[in-house]
């Protein structure tokens, strides 16, 4: 049988991303394809430098390779992305069409409901407090909700290149992928979708001026989380919480997709810790205060804060405008800029 790189692509489509169910070819990490004879070149982008990744994907493609009829030989080409930015460009390497932003901050959650968006918008906000130039990109394809929270009813404009103006509110740039897809078309994304859909969103809007890009990943910790995370360089990952055990349980899967991208965890925000009684000092802790903060330490990465329930929080998200423009003294709002400030620290700080 001669071989082709086409039937070599399809043999590649049986390796694994290591930890995830989705295929290295689906992925998009197979740059390049040559076949001589009976020997075969494989040349493999990864997002970032990372050791052990690098090592198993090169053994799996390898066993795979060797184990399929006619093939003799397997030489496998590494490069990550990191190399391909402003040197790696000089050097006449495929131009990268993504935007020259600083930091890339993702906010993430094993579960839908638990306050993302909420802490999303209102950690962007605060990061305009201190910082210039802050962007929210809203990539929950399946229920994008910034709009909403941010009080923002009209749609973005095109330029003549075909690039999308995010809109400007409270000091920071929001594009949300809710601007270009049907509230019918959320429900029927796949994997492979999400990751063209997400790279397109990243590329074809004008970010530039942007140096803090917060992004609102889809609720849950699987490939479509994986795949977008993986779109851009991300500088760290935020974890939001509830503090009850079942909300908890997803935290570690949180944890363990940054950890597989080679991405920082930030930290974890514990939303909706407990409840202040409005006219007296009592506090009940509705959903058990103090799990986001144990789960923290168990998995040795920061506790950034709590957030207590306030209905002034709800309220805010529902009528567009964010607690932290509305109770900027709340002690919620404090709490997140002070989520802000640790955040920060970490992503500045020299590596
Ligand atoms: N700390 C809080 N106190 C009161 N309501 C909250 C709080 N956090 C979130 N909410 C409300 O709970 C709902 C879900 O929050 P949202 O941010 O949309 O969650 P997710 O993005 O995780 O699905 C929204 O109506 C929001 O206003
Ligand atoms: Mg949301």
């Amino acid at each position: 049988m001669e071989l082709s790189p086409e039937g070599i692509k399809n043999i590649l489509r049986n390796v694994k991303y290591p930890g995830f169910t989705r295929d290295i070819v689906s992925f998009g990490l197979v740059k390049e394809l040559e076949v001589n004879g009976s020997k075969v070149n494989v040349g493999i982008l990864l997002p970032k430098p990372d050791d052990k990744l690098e090592t198993q994907i090169r053994e799996s493609i390898t066993k795979t390779l060797l184990e399929s009829p006619g093939i003799s030989e397997v030489n496998i080409k590494v490069d990550t992305r990191a190399q391909q930015t402003p040197q790696g460009q000089a050097k006449g390497q495929e131009k990268s069409k993504l935007p020259d932003i600083k930091y890339y901050i993702a906010v993430a959650s094993g579960k839908g409901g638990v306050g993302k968006s909420t802490v999303a918008v209102n950690l962007a906000i605060a990061i305009t407090k201190t910082r210039k130039n802050v962007g929210l990109m809203d990539a929950d394809i399946w229920g994008p909700s910034t709009p909403t929270m941010m009080g923002i009813n009209e749609k973005p404009i095109t330029t003549p290149e075909q690039k999308i103006i995010p809109l400007d509110k409270y000091g920071l740039k929001l594009m949300s992928i809710g601007f270009l897809i049907d509230e019918d078309e959320t429900v029927i994304w796949r994997g492979p979708m999400v990751h063209g859909a997400v790279k397109q969103f990243v590329e074809e809007v004008e970010w530039r001026g942007t140096d803090y890009l917060i992004i609102d990943l889809p609720p849950g910790t699987g490939d479509a989380q994986l795949s977008l995370a993986q779109t851009v360089p991300l500088s760290g990952g935020v974890i939001v919480t509830t503090p009850q055990d079942v909300a908890l349980i997803d935290v570690r899967r949180g944890i363990q997709m940054f950890r597989k991208l080679n991405v920082p965890v930030l930290g974890v925000v514990e939303n909706m810790s407990y409840l202040k009684l409005p006219g007296s000092d009592q506090i009940i802790d509705i959903f058990g205060r103090g799990g986001g903060k144990r789960m923290a330490e168990k998995f040795d990465v920061p506790f950034l804060g709590e957030i207590p329930i306030d209905p002034e929080i709800r309220k805010g998200g529902d009528e567009g405008n964010p607690i932290i423009e509305s109770h900027p003294d709340s002690p919620a709002s404090q709490s997140f800029l002070e989520i802000a400030e640790r955040v920060l620290q970490q992503i500045e700080k020299p590596h």
